[in-house]
């Protein structure tokens, strides 16, 4: 049966994998349909993320796109970056075109808050893949907003895998830990893509080498972005690839099939400096506090390279 296409907001902090994620939604207008798509300051300051943004949207052929600048710098802290993963530009590996596509004039904060006022109530679902200080800016400018989002379907946060810039905090968390809390706090239907699961979906050498043999442009900065990008993680965890977070966000609102979780409860430690950004989630249900989320625990790996690579082949 045919279905009207999700309307989504990405907020995003590109990064590699942040841009899988936005391409995959740029070539599944069947499935969702991106109102805007909101940069953040995180994996590199704000003027980066933003402007990484547009080459990636240029590079899907849909310039178009309306794109915004959000937060430069999380709601109490010092940004922390991560360009010993990314790379010092964010998006390090294939050299691409600046972008020629404007940047809106419009806060993205503003735009957030806008569109879930003039969209119908419970329409738009919330796409964040990188720290949550934006959405977290929206629900504390505009409290009215809060309950007209859809669902929030997010990167973020660990359990079984614990950290990846603590040993006890993942990098989105970490970064803005007072942002995650409110949104954490928030109410609205949380999907959370924990590392537990972005740590199986690796970019092994077959799965590269289906992006480049896509033959085009897109298949061929994939494949360079994957080999740029999965060394950290080899390195670090002697894996066969690197994980690709960002992407399985937009794979759950596609292909929900491919993910398995649970409805747990899941909280934020923003006071201890020792565990400080950690998502303490209950995953064995002891805790007896309320349940604000769908944490993914596991997913068909290959079942989200194919749908992946299927969609890169569009662009
Ligand atoms: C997350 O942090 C960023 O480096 C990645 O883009 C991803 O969103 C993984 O911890
Ligand atoms: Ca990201």
């Amino acid at each position: 049966m045919p279905h009207a296409p999700r309307k989504i907001i990405i907020d995003t902090d590109p990064g590699q994998d942040d841009a899988f994620a936005i391409l995959l939604a740029l070539a599944s207008p069947e499935d969702v349909e991106v109102l805007g798509i909101v940069a953040v300051a995180g994996n590199v300051p704000l003027a980066l993320t933003q402007k990484n943004t547009r080459m990636i949207c240029e590079l899907a052929g849909r310039p178009a796109t309306r794109v915004f600048a959000g937060s430069d710098r999380p709601l109490k802290r010092k940004l922390v970056t991560a360009e010993h993963v990314h790379g010092k530009t964010g998006l390090d590996g294939p050299v691409l075109p600046d972008p020629v596509m404007p940047l809106q004039d419009q806060h993205g904060v503003d735009f957030i808050i806008e569109t879930l006022r003039r969209e119908p109530a419970h329409s738009v679902t919330l796409c964040p893949l990188g720290p949550l200080t934006n959405i977290a800016q929206a629900f504390m400018q505009a409290p009215d907003v809060v309950g007209r989002v859809q669902q929030i379907v997010l990167m973020g946060g660990a359990y079984f895998e614990v950290g990846n810039i603590t040993p006890a905090a993942e990098f989105n968390i970490y970064v803005d830990p007072e942002a995650a809390e409110i949104v954490f706090k928030s109410g609205v239907p949380l999907v959370v893509m924990p590392l537990d699961v972005t740590h199986k979906v690796l970019t092994t050498r077959a799965r590269v080498e289906a992006f480049r043999g896509l033959g085009s442009e897109v298949g061929r900065v994939a494949a360079e972005w994957a080999d740029f990008f999965e060394r950290f993680d080899m390195e670090k965890y002697g894996s066969d690839g690197g994980p690709l977070h960002d992407p399985t966000v937009v794979a759950y609102l596609i292909r929900p099939d491919l993910f398995k979780g649970r409805h747990i409860n899941v909280e934020i430690e923003t006071g201890s400096e020792l565990t400080l950004g950690m998502t303490v989630a209950d995953w064995w249900g002891v805790s007896g506090r309320a349940v604000n989320a769908f944490f993914v625990g596991d997913v068909d790996a290959q079942g989200f390279f194919d749908l992946l690579t299927e969609r890169l082949a569009r662009l």
